[in-house]
Order: C-alpha cells, then structure tokens, then sequence
C-alpha cells in the first residue's frame, strides 16, 4: 500500500501533512511512503529527515501521487486547471484522500471528489467524542493559533505584558481579553497569564466559567439565562438571538475600553463568526491597543478586520493573519500528522499491511465524505439537520 505526501499548494500554506516521526510510524506498518520533494521545507523537516524515516522522495506532485492509494494533504486539493497545477487530476480513481477539505464550504469541490472516484475523508468533521480527541485537527490546530494569537499580538503592541516594577516607575501589566473560550481561547489564557498579562474573558457556553478561572482569568458573564441554552450535544456554541448580542455588546463596550489587547476566537460551525467587536468599540478603545482576530477566515469577529493583513483602525491595530497554525509549521504539521496517523491506525490490517476501513465506525462516518463516486456524508446530503 502507497501513501503519498504531496507539497501544499495553495498560497501561504506552509504546512506539511506528514512528519518524519509520523512517516516512521507508517513505514512500521509496512507501507511505502512518498513524499514530494521539498515538501516539508516550511515546517523544517528536510527531505533528508522523511529519507531517514524510510520515505521515498518523489521529484514532483504528479509522480508522487500517480500511484498512491493514500494521500495525506492539509488542504482540499487543487481542482482547477490542467496538468500538475490540478492536483485532483493526479490522484488514482479509488485513491483515498484525508486532509483538512472544507468540506461544508467547498461543496462543489467535494461532488469533483465523488466524480473523480476518490475517498475523501475530511478530517474538520470529527466527531467530538473523547475516543476522537487525538484525531482532532481543530483542536491541535486551534491550540497553537491561541498561543500565537497572544505572541502576535504582543509583538504590535507598544507596552510591556508583566508588571515590572523598576527604579525609574512602574510598568503596568497589559490587560488582555479573551473572547471565545473554546480551543484557542483557552490557550490564549494561558499564555497570557504566563506572559504576566491580567486576563479576563467571556463565551456564551456557561461551562467555559470554571475553565476560565481554573487558568486564573476572570469571567465576563453577559446573561446567565440566555446562555443556559447555548451549547449543542456536540460541544459547539448556536447561533445566540439578537437580543443575547444587543446585551452582549453593552457588557462588552463597557469592558473593552480598559482593555489592551482583545483576542476574537469565536466561531459557530457552518455560520460566518459571529460581530463581537464593532467600529463603534473599536472607536471607543485607547490609542495603541492590538485586536487580534482568530476568526478572520470565517469573516470576523471584528468587521474591521482584513484577512491576511495588520491594520491600523481608529489607533487601533488589528491584526488579521491567515493561517495562524500555518506560523508555527513545524509543530502544526507535527500535530496535524499526528491526527492522520491516529485517525487511520485503528484500521490498518499489520497482516495484508493495508488500511481496511471499518466503514460502521463513527470517526469513518463522521468525516467520510465521498465514496464509490458519490457524496455520502449527511451533513453534506441533507439527510442530517
Ligand atoms: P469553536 O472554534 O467552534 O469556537 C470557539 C469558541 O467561540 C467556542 O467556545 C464558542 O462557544 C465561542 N463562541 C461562539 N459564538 C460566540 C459568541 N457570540 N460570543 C462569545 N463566544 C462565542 O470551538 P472549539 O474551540 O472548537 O471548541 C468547542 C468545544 O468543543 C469546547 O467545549 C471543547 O472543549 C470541545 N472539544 C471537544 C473535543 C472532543 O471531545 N473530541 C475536541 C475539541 C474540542
């Protein structure tokens, strides 16, 4: 059995879908395992290293995937196009396909996936169950885009983050605040806290309040009643009604002014992200403060924000950055590789060293999203609300 690890095409993608650890691991099992040539070179794994691993280094995407029964890709594939730049086009009818797809935005891609004759399994659509939680990319991707968020923010903001108490006066300790208590923002916390920073933060999923103090910050409430109601069975926060965010944006308002540095994580799965921080705020923010912007991809938290770009708003910067695992590839590849590797293990047959898929499981029908040439995933064909 072949597995092929393609260089990332799309701009900016600086990750890679498989490690040398990970390859190791793969080459146990008996597969044979190609990488593109340079294909980990953003993340800082040299061909040399996935040689070392026992992975054949292919010279371009259209002889590493040619043959290849597996792909492991971070991003959906290229669809568009002729020759190589198609990435879809390179792949074998039957290959199967595991990568971060989209799927629920992308649906179009996903019918050329179905009419290719591709498996694809789009890993975001886990299923958050604790069995699942080391194949999780949301998760291993998010955790690190918390940290970062916090370093990115740091470096554009003109103060210090710990008080520093020093024979020509006091620094004051930066006041961050944290919106959107999921992955992310739970990490953001704590590394605002271990950079010295008073933290406060505030989600409409009740259950984020003991988390929140347990890593020392201090919880914004916006209305208990509203948010007895604001988590679905699996985890996520629901759309909140109009009212909830006319009181949100008053608590919010009043808070923010003091604030240093705000940073948005807050997303509603299949929805554009929700407007926490408005023009009006921003307006009423002191000079020199930093919004950092985590759900820039899904359209904002922040309406002022531009996807990929740092602006300065009313002598506010807010900083937009795409891709923020992308910033820390080495580890990002490193977890995201990682997730494959769990995803796929309990499925690999050691004996006939191949992956036979136990079609019932609910991590295979959770992120299945095309098979034998159709588009089979509930969430895609309807027949789940
Ligand atoms: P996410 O990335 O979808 O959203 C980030 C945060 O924004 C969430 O906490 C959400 O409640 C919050 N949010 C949404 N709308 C908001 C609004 N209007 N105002 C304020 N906050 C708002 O969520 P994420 O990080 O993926 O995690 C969601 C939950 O899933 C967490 O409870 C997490 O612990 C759980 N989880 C479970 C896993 C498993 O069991 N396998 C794996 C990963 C997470």
């Amino acid at each position: 059995m072949k597995i092929a690890i393609p260089k990332e095409r799309r701009p900016g993608e600086t990750r890679v879908a498989a490690s040398p650890d990970v390859v190791k691991k793969l080459v146990g099992f008996g597969f044979d395992v190609i990488v593109e040539k340079g294909a980990g070179a953003d993340a800082a794994f040299t061909d040399s290293a996935f040689k070392e691993a026992g992975a054949t280094i292919a010279k371009d995407a259209a002889s590493a995937l040619k043959s290849a029964d597996i792909v492991f890709k971070i991003q959906r594939p290229i669809i568009e196009g002729d020759g190589a730049k198609n990435e879809l086009s390179l792949m074998k009818k039957g290959a199967v396909l595991i990568a971060s797809l989209g799927a629920l935005y992308n649906p179009d891609d996903v019918k050329a996936y179905a009419k290719a004759g591709i498996t694809s399994f789009a890993m975001e659509l886990m299923p958050r169950i604790s069995r699942a939680q080391s194949m999780d990319i949301l998760s291993s991707q998010s955790n690190l885009a918390g940290y970062k968020a916090v370093l990115d923010g740091a470096a554009e903001y003109p103060s210090a983050f710990p008080m520093m108490m020093t024979a020509a006066g006091t620094v004051a300790p930066a006041k961050v605040f944290i919106m959107g208590v999921g992955v992310a923002g739970l990490q953001a916390i704590a590394t605002a806290k271990r950079l010295g920073a008073v933290v406060t933060a505030t989600d409409v999923r009740p259950a984020t309040r003991e988390q929140v103090e347990s890593l020392g910050g201090k919880f914004l409430t916006v209305d208990e009643e509203m948010e007895k109601d604001a988590e679905t069975a699996g985890g996520y926060a629901k759309q909140m009604p109009p009212e909830y965010f006319e009181k949100q944006k008053q608590v919010v308002s009043e808070h923010i002014k003091k604030q240093d540095i705000v940073i948005t994580t807050a997303l509603i799965p299949g929805r554009a992200a929700p407007v926490l921080v408005t023009e009006d705020m921003v307006k009423e923010m002191k000079a020199g403060s930093v919004i950092v912007d985590l759900a820039v991809e899904a359209g904002g938290n922040c309406p002022l924000s531009k996807l990929g770009k740092v602006v300065l708003k009313h002598d506010v910067k807010i900083v937009g950055h795409e891709n923020v695992p992308g910033r820390l590839a080495t580890d990002a590849s490193m977890l995201f590789a990682k997730n494959i590797l769990n995803f796929i293990s309990p499925h690999v047959d050691k004996d006939a060293k191949t992956v036979k898929f136990d079609w019932e499981d609910e991590t295979v029908t959770g992120t299945l999203v095309t098979r034998d040439g159709k588009v089979v995933n509930p969430q895609l064909t309807g027949e789940e609300k």
